[in-house]
């Protein structure tokens, strides 16, 4: 079969190879996914670098966190699958191939309905977003959440999200054609960073109280302001510094403000059954209640150009390979 594989870390996309692999083995408890369409994450970026819960040891390897297609073959003991069912999987590894395996835990049946590009790009945008709105963030009805860098993966789930769960949303963007699109998925405020500073404009919306809740991916001086967006009793969580620096430990705050950082690897280690949540998710999606966006699809052999396009800020929404 043909996949990317990573012989050694690199700060570029040269580092991936696109070659003849075997097909894997599905061991005991596994299946053999026929891999129709894999979706990019920032994650992959850290990961193609060494930065990004990866040691060399593991090298040589194929990137790729989740992917959606059919199963081909069943390891021992797995009887909740069959042959030729579409399936979309998580297993954090493997995804930019031909054929990859996952873990039954980790793999969960697409509805009819939904394509595979669209399945594969729902596990880590929209379980980061749902989990993370609904423990740090809290999220209720009524509240208005601040979402920092609305146009990524992320902040398109956490807008539908929260419009989902009767919160008013304000989100940032780095430009007006992608606000214009924020509003369509129903953020009722955006603001275009390379107009406006967002601090004041969250404030005058907010009629100067601030924001009940802070989706932070951005990092350095707009997580520092984001702070300051908080209304008392606000909560920010932090998803991660996709361009800026993030304190290790969050700050202490004042007025029974609270900040922290969520992480939907260690959250589904922790409580590896809520991953079927994917299964409401899926049927929201299927019902046309949520929108995944696909920004651009580019063929397995193109994945250094995809991961190129994914670095850069052109993107809106999420980027997919197909096979
Ligand atoms: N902790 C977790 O569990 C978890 C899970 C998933 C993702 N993440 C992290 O969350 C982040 C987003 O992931 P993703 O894959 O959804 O991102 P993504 O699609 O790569 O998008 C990142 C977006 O950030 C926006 N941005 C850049 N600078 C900005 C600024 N100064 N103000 C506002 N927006 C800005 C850009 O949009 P514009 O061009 O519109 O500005 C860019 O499209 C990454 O850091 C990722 O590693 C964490």
């Amino acid at each position: 079969m043909k996949a990317i594989r990573i012989h050694k870390f690199g700060p570029t996309e040269d580092v991936l190879q696109y070659e003849d692999v075997p097909v894997p083995e599905p061991k005991a408890g596994e299946i053999l996914i026929k891999v129709e369409a894999a979706s990019l994450n920032r994650a992959d970026l850290g990961l193609r670098k060494g930065t990004y819960r990866i040691s060399a040891d593991a090298l040589p390897l194929i990137a790729g966190r989740e992917f959606a297609g059919t199963v081909e073959k069943l390891g021992a003991g797995v009887n909740e699958y069959q042959i030729g069912q579409r399936v979309v999987a998580y297993p954090s590894l493997g995804g930019y191939a031909e054929y990859a395996v996952a873990k039954t835990s980790e793999v969960r049946p697409v509805p009819q309905g939904v394509t595979s590009a669209h399945a594969a790009a729902t596990p880590t945008v929209f379980l980061t977003a749902w989990f993370g709105l609904l423990t740090d963030g809290n999220l209720k009805a009524g509240e208005w959440l601040l979402v920092q860098g609305g146009s990524s993966g992320v902040g398109n789930a956490a807008i539908q999200i929260a419009k989902h769960l009767g919160a008013k949303v304000v989100t940032t963007s780095g430009s007006e054609e992608k606000c214009r699109r924020l509003r369509q998925l129903g953020a009722d405020v955006t603001i275009d960073v390379s107009e406006n500073d967002f601090l004041p404009e969250v404030m005058r919306v907010t009629n100067n109280r601030g924001v009940d809740v802070v989706l932070e991916m951005i990092g350095g001086d707009v997580y520092q302001k984001s702070l300051q967006a908080l209304a008392p009793g606000g909560r920010l969580f932090s998803i991660g510094g996709a361009f800026g620096a993030i304190p290790d430990s969050p700050p202490a705050l004042s007025d029974d403000r609270k900040a922290t950082r969520f992480s939907i690897t260690n959250y589904l280690k922790a409580k590896p059954d809520d991953f079927k949540q994917l299964d409401e998710i899926l049927k929201l999606v299927q019902e046309k209640k949520f929108q995944v966006v696909i920004g651009k699809s580019f063929p397995l052999a193109e994945t250094r150009a995809a991961q190129r396009y994914l670095e850069g800020r052109e993107h809106f929404g999420k980027v997919i390979l197909t096979m």
